[in-house]
């Protein structure tokens, strides 16, 4: 592995040098490079130090080009307006360093994090006994695109799956599965994750009904509540067997997301119920929590409810029994002591915001979260519907996720189809392309956005071969390896002493920001600038396809070959960023 160094990167050391050469006082200071449309990039840092120097900014400017070194890396730099700098590479710098990445394999040229961490990610969360809705599938998706991304850094991530699998309305369930024994006996076998879950609603509704209409069984199911919690095993038994007949349907859900979802991962709020007695206690010794009308509290200053009293955090309730809260605070100690994590995140509905503010802030006057662990919600926006609302069946009912990967899937498998003729697919190769399109469709729809805002799933917009798609992303990739099939004896072939066109060199500094960019997706957890940059990759390579050919008319040897491989590291580098993102680049479309 061979990290490289980026372009950006080694014209902003050429100008540390030569502005710390200049003023000495500089030294260190940051020149603020950045992409520019007038030259390659512009560096507006002099401003701000020749104004600090008491100097002018254009003669500062003008002293600091005298001694930029050009190192055969830049061709020019001139002083424009106030005292910016436009600098120009070039030619043979851009394809040297692309050369370099085309030679590091999958990683293309891309450094490892020098300090990586262990961050723990709690994500694809769904409820057990219950279907899965477009806030599960938000979190999944994220939260998936965060790992692959941390991990491509080199980070150590830990996958937690927070699964509610606890609480008071298992009572209801098990009694009525006690009372009804075979409800859940699987006849024939095997069931399909469809199965599993209308058998966990036929049962909910009936137990829900019986709780609703008959006092004695109110009364068992309360009961049973009771025998949950002090883990009688014939009561165990029956609850395991409602977390397993959800778990077949949760990995049918993720199977068909196509992500992989590991079963040590899941750890659901089951999972820290022998941790909850020691971590009220802790809070209650250290004086974080107090007694409030019999229940544990912690109470924060700017938290009231409309009637202006404070709204504590209730960490066990009067009755002695213990929620969400407890559990989070629980599931901090683990991940931070036993885990041995420094960075939390949790990939979670915006609308828990306050439950995760007043769970942090906990721990962190616990003394479990401090400068060295840090916690942090990566929220997202509600998704909604074509009318903006939140997205509701026309029957006001939560939409079923399985029914909008399913038509997702069929849209998707349309827009295949009709041009699969034309690319010579077989029928399986358009089912599977149906999946890769359809399932992207949907993820990239959701990754595209910053996470906070809200979007609306709109499934005309999201297979769209136009625009801001992954269809479009996958066509661009598809139509780059289809030119090979064309490229005859001709191979890629990076050749520096080459003249590029305007087109090449947009097309290679973008390829070139790769490493950059993913820095920047993976410190602020935000997968959103991760599509942006593919997409104004394959932005990039449309123009470049369509000004500089590369089969027709037939260039030249050497640009045909140069050119090859930018249209080989382009497909590379399109092909690693949509990994990231969790979503396939078929060979053929
Ligand atoms: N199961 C919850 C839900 O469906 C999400 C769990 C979030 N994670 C956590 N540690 N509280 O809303």
């Amino acid at each position: 592995m061979a990290s490289v160094t980026s372009l950006s990167h080694s014209v902003a050391q050429h100008l540390a040098s030569a502005l710390s050469a200049t003023l000495p006082e500089a030294a260190g200071a940051d020149p603020l490079l950045r992409r520019s449309d007038r030259a390659d990039f512009q560096a507006n840092g002099i401003l701000a130090l020749a104004k600090k120097a008491k100097a002018n900014p254009r003669e500062l400017a003008t002293q600091v080009v005298s001694r930029v070194e050009s190192g055969g890396l830049i061709k020019d730099v001139e002083v424009s307006g106030p005292g910016f700098l436009n600098i120009t590479l070039t030619d043979r710098a851009i394809v040297e360093n692309l050369a370099e990445r085309y030679a590091d394999g999958e990683r293309l040229g891309v450094p490892l994090a020098e300090h990586p961490g262990t961050t723990v990610i709690d994500y694809a969360q769904p409820n057990v006994a219950k279907e899965m809705h477009v806030g599960h599938l938000r979190s999944a998706v994220i939260g998936d695109a965060v790992v692959q991304i941390l991990e491509f850094t080199g980070e150590s991530v830990v996958r937690r799956h927070h699964i509610g699998d606890w609480g008071t309305q298992f009572g209801m369930l098990i009694q009525y599965l006690i009372e009804h024994p075979h409800e859940l006996d699987h006849k024939g076998g095997e069931v399909s994750g469809e199965e599993a879950m209308s058998n966990l609603n036929r049962l909910y509704k009936a137990a829900r009904s019986l709780f609703d209409s008959d006092e004695e069984f109110k009364t068992r199911a309360r009961r049973r509540v009771v025998d949950l919690q002090a883990g009688e095993p014939e009561t165990l038994a029956m609850w395991q067997k409602f977390v397993d007949e959800s778990k077949i349907y949760f990995y049918s859900v993720f199977d068909k997301l196509d992500m992989e979802i590991r079963d040590p991962d899941v750890v659901g709020e089951s999972g820290y119920n022998d941790m909850l007695d020691e971590t009220c206690r802790l809070l209650e010794e250290s004086g974080v929590a107090v007694r409030s009308d019999g229940a544990l509290c912690v109470f924060f200053d700017d938290v009231k409810g409309p009637d202006g009293n404070p709204v504590p955090l209730i960490v066990k309730k009067s009755d002695g029994g213990y929620g969400y809260a407890a559990t989070d605070l629980s599931a901090i100690r683990d991940r931070v002591f036993n885990l041995k994590a420094d960075s939390l995140i949790y990939v979670v509905d915006a609308r828990q915001s306050l439950h995760f503010k007043m769970v942090f802030e906990t721990a962190r006057r616990a003394g479990w979260l401090n400068d060295d662990v840090k916690a942090h919600q990566l929220a997202f926006g509600t998704v909604l519907g074509k009318d903006g609302k939140p997205f509701k069946t026309r029957e006001g009912e939560t939409v079923r996720l399985v029914d909008l990967l399913d038509e997702a899937i069929d849209r998707a498998t349309s827009v295949v189809r009709e041009k699969a003729e034309k690319v010579g697919l077989s029928e399986r190769e358009i089912e599977e392309n149906g999946r890769y399109v359809g399932i992207g469709a949907v993820k990239y729809a959701d990754l595209s956005t910053s996470a906070v805002r809200d979007y609306k799933f709109d499934l005309d917009q999201m297979v769209s071969l136009n625009g801001d798609t992954s269809v479009y992303l996958q066509y661009a990739y598809a139509r780059i390896r289809s030119i090979f099939g064309k490229a005859g004896d001709r191979t890629p072939l990076a050749h520096p002493e080459l003249e590029l066109a305007p087109a090449e060199r947009a097309l290679g500094l973008h390829l070139d920001r790769f490493g950059e960019t993913l820095d920047e997706v993976a410190a602020e957890y935000a997968p959103h600038k991760l599509a942006a940059y593919l997409y104004q990759l394959a932005s990039l390579y449309t123009t470049f396809y369509d000004q500089c050919p590369v089969i027709k008319p037939a260039p030249a040897q050497e640009v045909a070959e140069n050119r090859l491989f930018l249209c080989d590291l382009t497909g590379r580098t399109l092909h690693q960023g949509m990994t990231l993102l969790g979503i396939r680049t078929p060979e053929r479309l």
